[in-house]
């Protein structure tokens, strides 16, 4: 195809996780949450009057703005609105990188970076985590305009301190994007880094622990500044008036929000001792899926199998990961499914 920019031409787009059609399956290989949103979410969206949706909505989401401000310390001018986690790194990219402008990261992780890297035209330093997946001493010295980590990290579900990425942080010359899309499960977070530094940003995602990927929103947090810059990146009407509405009456529910987040833990913890009483080497996970490896039997086999049987995990063809599968989280019903299925399997 002539049409494109040399670099769209060569490069191969995200795989996005399968979306099965059928309904009765295990669906463990997006990171969804299995339980059902807030619902005080459905009521927003049924008490909808005919007006907001007949006029533009609120360019920044004031009114989400104001709730998430309200239950993280902050001021709203330090929270932008996005369409979804990925709209906040694809406005990151586009504000920070260029052809002479690159980006960092450690490596495995969300494999969207090297694509986005790839559509803004910006070199990517792939820099391998060290033991134990700890932050690589490497990447405070890349002089890279952009740094992402991704904490807890995706897909290995490990998680660095906050006070190791905050001496990132004042290590770096550009910008540190801690991408916390699942930092509702895990022990710790870095928020405090957003008050204190002007470098970090953070993001957020309401598809995991508040289980709302059909609606695609996420924010981020950050001093003003770099908000007020991003907004000038960002499209006038990022976020559509029912997302807006969606997003803020979920997060005005943290009751709902901490019962789900609860249950999944609890879940993670079974089924992280279930796969490793099946012989599975798993990583133990900060996030709401597990990254388990079978010693003798083939991952995509696996994979393969589970598929057959309408139970759908993640399985990467990529450097360190071929040998591995990230297994959402599901209900407990559907992790014993899962278990048994995987038995059977393993022991043929
Ligand atoms: C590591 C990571 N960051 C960001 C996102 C983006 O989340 P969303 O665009 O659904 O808010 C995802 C989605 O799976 C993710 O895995």
């Amino acid at each position: 195809m002539t049409y494109f920019r040399d670099n769209i031409n060569e490069m191969t787009g995200y795989t996005p996780g399968f979306q099965p059609k059928a309904a009765d399956v295990v669906k463990l290989n997006t990171n969804e949450n299995p339980y059902a949103p807030s619902p005080r979410v459905l009521e927003a969206l049924k008490n909808l009057a005919p007006e907001t949706l007949r006029r533009y909505p609120d360019p920044v989401g004031q009114a989400f703005r104001e709730a998430a401000a309200t239950l993280h310390g902050l001021s709203p001018d330090s929270i932008l609105c996005c369409n979804g986690g990925d709209d906040l790194l694809t406005l990151a990219f586009r504000a920070f990188c260029d052809e002479t402008r690159p980006v960092a990261y450690p490596v495995p992780t969300y494999t969207l970076y090297a694509v986005l890297a790839r559509i803004q035209n910006c070199a990517a330093a792939e820099v391998p985590f060290g033991d134990h997946f700890s932050l690589p001493d490497k990447l405070a010295h890349v002089g890279a305009p952009l740094t992402i980590v991704c904490n807890p990290n995706a897909p290995t579900g490990t998680l660095i301190r906050p006070n190791v990425l905050a001496d990132l942080a004042g290590q770096i010359k550009g910008v540190l994007l801690i991408d916390e899309a699942y930092g509702d499960f895990a022990e710790t977070n870095c928020l405090d880094l957003v008050r204190t530094l002007d470098n970090v940003i953070l993001l957020r995602s309401m598809s995991k622990g508040y289980s709302l990927a059909g609606i695609r929103f996420g924010y981020a947090m950050a001093h003003p500044d770099l908000i007020a810059g991003l907004m000038k990146v960002k499209d006038s009407y990022n976020v559509d008036a029912m997302t807006l509405a969606a997003a803020t009456a979920a997060i005005q529910d943290q009751a709902h929000f901490q019962a789900n987040v609860k249950k999944t833990k609890a879940a993670r913890a079974i089924l992280t001792q279930d796969l490793r009483n099946l012989g599975l080497d798993v990583l133990d996970s900060q996030t709401n899926f597990v990254l388990a490896r079978s010693p003798d039997f083939p991952a995509a086999d696996l994979h393969g199998q589970l598929a057959a049987q309408h139970i759908f995990v993640r399985y990467f063809k990529l450097p360190g990961l071929a040998d591995k599968l990230r297994i959402t989280v599901g209900t407990p019903d559907q992790n014993t499914r899962l278990i048994q299925a995987m038995k059977e399997i393993l022991a043929q």
